[in-house]
């Protein structure tokens, strides 16, 4: 890949995709740049070749993919600090950032910039994001490109706009939330007779070979369970146990909490 990526805001998102395109080994790390007030904290990618700055306006200069990772509430400061720079010819604007939208950006810089929304989650680091994309329509080439960068670390998936609320709790906040199970789980675990790091070890292989089975088989989750749940048996007990004290119901209440949390951060904004 030749394009060269500059991130804006090398906090726990752009700093996991630097690590990721690095990763890959189809960025060099001479293609990549990094910015944020801090700059101290951007040592590791500065030994491992990357330009790190300060100075958003150079990196924009110096780049062609303008990948923004900053929190909401530092966005709009960006926009205008790089606006003068953005050039339709060359830059394309990929906005991590959550609740803000294609064409409140435009709104920023102009709405000749191809800006394509990205949103992954923090597993981009090792090349296992889970990234869904958006762009307005007539930003196919730009879309195709963005898609090509995030396809190095991970999965993708394009979607309409309006379903970005929907992405950002199910793929980006969904790490959490299976973390959480996954921890949950060993906690059990120590309980039954397991030290902690050996119940970590057997709940996160266990977690991610429950994953791969879907992932490679495409098969429906109730279709490996039925597989596992011998009649009589302990599983099944142990699964009604868990439905009666409201897993799934806990898990969909939280996805559903966690979207209107984010729709009503963005009407109060
Ligand atoms: N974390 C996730 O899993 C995840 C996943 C998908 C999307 N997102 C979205 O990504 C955005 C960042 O999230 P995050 O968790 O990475 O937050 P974060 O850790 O706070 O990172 C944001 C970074 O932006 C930097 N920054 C602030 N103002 C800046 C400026 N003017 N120029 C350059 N850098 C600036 C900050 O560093 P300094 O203070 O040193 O400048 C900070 O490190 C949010 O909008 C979030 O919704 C996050």
């Amino acid at each position: 890949m030749n394009e060269k990526i500059a991130i804006i805001g090398g906090g726990n998102i752009g700093k996991a995709i630097a690590k990721g395109l690095l990763g890959s080994g189809q960025v060099d790390s001479a293609n990549m740049a990094i910015t944020r007030r801090k700059i101290n904290l951007l040592d590791e990618f500065a030994e491992k070749g990357i330009k790190i700055n300060q100075d958003n306006k150079k990196a924009v200069l110096e780049s062609e993919i303008i990948i923004i990772a900053v929190e909401p509430k530092h966005l709009v400061g960006v926009l205008q600090e790089i606006r003068g720079d953005l050039d339709h010819t060359k830059h394309i604007v990929v906005s991590i950032v959550s609740g803000v939208s294609i064409s409140e950006i435009a709104k920023q810089i102009g709405q000749e910039i191809p800006v394509i929304r990205a949103m992954p989650n923090t597993a981009v680091a090792i090349g296992e994001s889970m990234t869904c994309l958006a762009s307005l329509r007539g930003n196919d080439h730009a879309l195709e490109t963005v898609k090509d960068i995030f396809d190095l670390v991970g999965k993708t998936i394009i979607i309409d706009e309006e379903q970005m609320v929907a992405a950002t709790v199910l793929g980006a906040c969904g790490i959490a939330f299976f973390l959480r199970a996954i921890r949950s789980a060993s906690q059990g675990g120590i309980e039954i007779g397991f030290h902690f790091d050996e119940a970590y070890a057997i709940a996160a292989q266990t977690a991610k070979g429950a994953a791969s089975l879907l992932l490679e088989q495409k098969n429906h989750p109730e279709i490996e369970i039925d597989k596992v749940t011998t009649p009589r048996g302990c599983t099944i007990s142990g699964l009604n146990e868990m439905e009666h004290r409201g897993f799934s119901s806990a898990m969909i209440k939280g996805i559903t909490t966690s979207a209107s949390k984010l729709i009503k951060i963005k009407e109060n904004d």
